[in-house]
């Protein structure tokens, strides 16, 4: 038998081993299978030491090195609300000119802000500010209460119509339900409130001009002599086509009828004063991207 036999479909050497004409081949395991492991090996011994490992009944091997991913994470925590504290302070100090004009304030003011928007206020002004038939778009500058950084931070603090001691009031008569006003003084001026907004020139007609008076004795008061609306009361700009509750005709008949008492929830206790100032500057900056 010789020693240096070749198997000669393999290639391989054969050990010199037969059973039964079966020929054994010499393939030992690769000397790189035996080097990993040994190193494996080293490296799992030298982890025990260092680093915990083993429980030992109530307890557990510390490791040399004393690391805690428990500590790890605490001061984390503690350092993330270090530097919460520093931002949100911050917003509520910062005047709203001089956040705006900082551009990195308004960074986070606009990665952190739509989170806080889309929990709160989303589901009524729509994901983005755009509002609905009844809620009003916070991004096109045609504002009910007021645009300006304070008017808007004090409509979030007490709502509209809401439970707060100072809530902003949104009152309009149910003209035709509690019958303040004939039908026809209602038609008449629904017809010129329309007439105010329409795009195409409106032919004079006597309905128009009984509309216009019933507007300047009932309804200038809240809405301006001209329609253009007044912020003291809440009362929309009726000339700018902006409408809160649409303006077909049955729309405009249902707000003139039953009147509409908009109601937003007062976010005084709800939010803290930091959040609602992050969400005055979110919308300010909505605002500032519209043309
Ligand atoms: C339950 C629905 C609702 C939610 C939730 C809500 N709002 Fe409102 N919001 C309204 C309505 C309705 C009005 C209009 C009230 C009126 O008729 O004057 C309004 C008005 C406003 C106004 C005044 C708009 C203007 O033109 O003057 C601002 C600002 C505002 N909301 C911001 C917010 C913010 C910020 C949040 C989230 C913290 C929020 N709202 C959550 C319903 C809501
Ligand atoms: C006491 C003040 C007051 C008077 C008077 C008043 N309004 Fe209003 N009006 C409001 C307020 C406030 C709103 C906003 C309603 C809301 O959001 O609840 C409003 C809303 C409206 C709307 C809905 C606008 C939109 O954008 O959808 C129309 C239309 C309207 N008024 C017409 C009239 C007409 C016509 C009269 C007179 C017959 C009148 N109002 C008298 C305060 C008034």
């Amino acid at each position: 038998m010789a020693v240096e036999e070749r198997d000669p479909l393999s290639g391989y050497k054969t050990t010199g081993h037969e059973w039964n004409g079966i020929k054994e081949l010499n393939t030992p395991v690769p000397r790189p299978v035996f080097v990993f492991l040994i190193a494996a090996f080293l490296f799992s011994v030298g982890y025990w030491l260092l680093m915990p490992a083993w429980p030992t009944g109530q307890s557990y091997t510390k490791g040399l090195l004393g690391f805690d991913q428990r500590d790890q994470v605490a001061r984390d925590v503690a350092a993330a609300a270090a530097q919460r504290a520093a931002w949100s302070r911050a917003l509520e100090y910062t005047p709203f000119d001089v956040a705006l004009a900082d551009p990195a304030l308004m960074t986070r003011v606009r990665d952190t802000a739509p989170a806080l928007f889309g929990d709160n206020c989303a589901m009524c002004h729509g994901q983005s500010g755009e509002g609905g038939p009844g809620f009003p778009n916070l991004r096109d500058g045609a504002w009910l209460w007021g645009g300006t950084p304070d008017e808007i931070a004090e409509t979030m603090r007490v709502g509209v119509n809401a439970d707060h001691a100072d809530t902003r009031v949104s009152q309009m008569p149910a003209f035709g339900r509690d019958q303040m006003l004939p039908q026809e003084d209602v038609r008449a001026v629904i017809d010129y409130v329309r007439s105010l907004s329409s795009e195409r020139p409106v032919a004079p007609s006597a309905r128009l001009v009984r509309g216009a008076e019933v507007f300047a004795n009932t309804c200038a008061a809240c809405h301006g002599v001209t329609g253009e609306g007044s912020q003291a009361v809440g009362a929309p700009n009726l000339t700018d086509g902006a409408w809160l509750y649409g303006g077909d005709r049955d729309s405009v008949h249902q707000s003139v009828w039953g009147g509409r008492h908009g109601q937003m929830p007062a976010w005084e206790g709800r939010l803290s004063t930091a959040e609602r100032r992050l969400l005055t500057l979110y919308l300010l900056d909505l605002g500032r991207d519209q043309p």
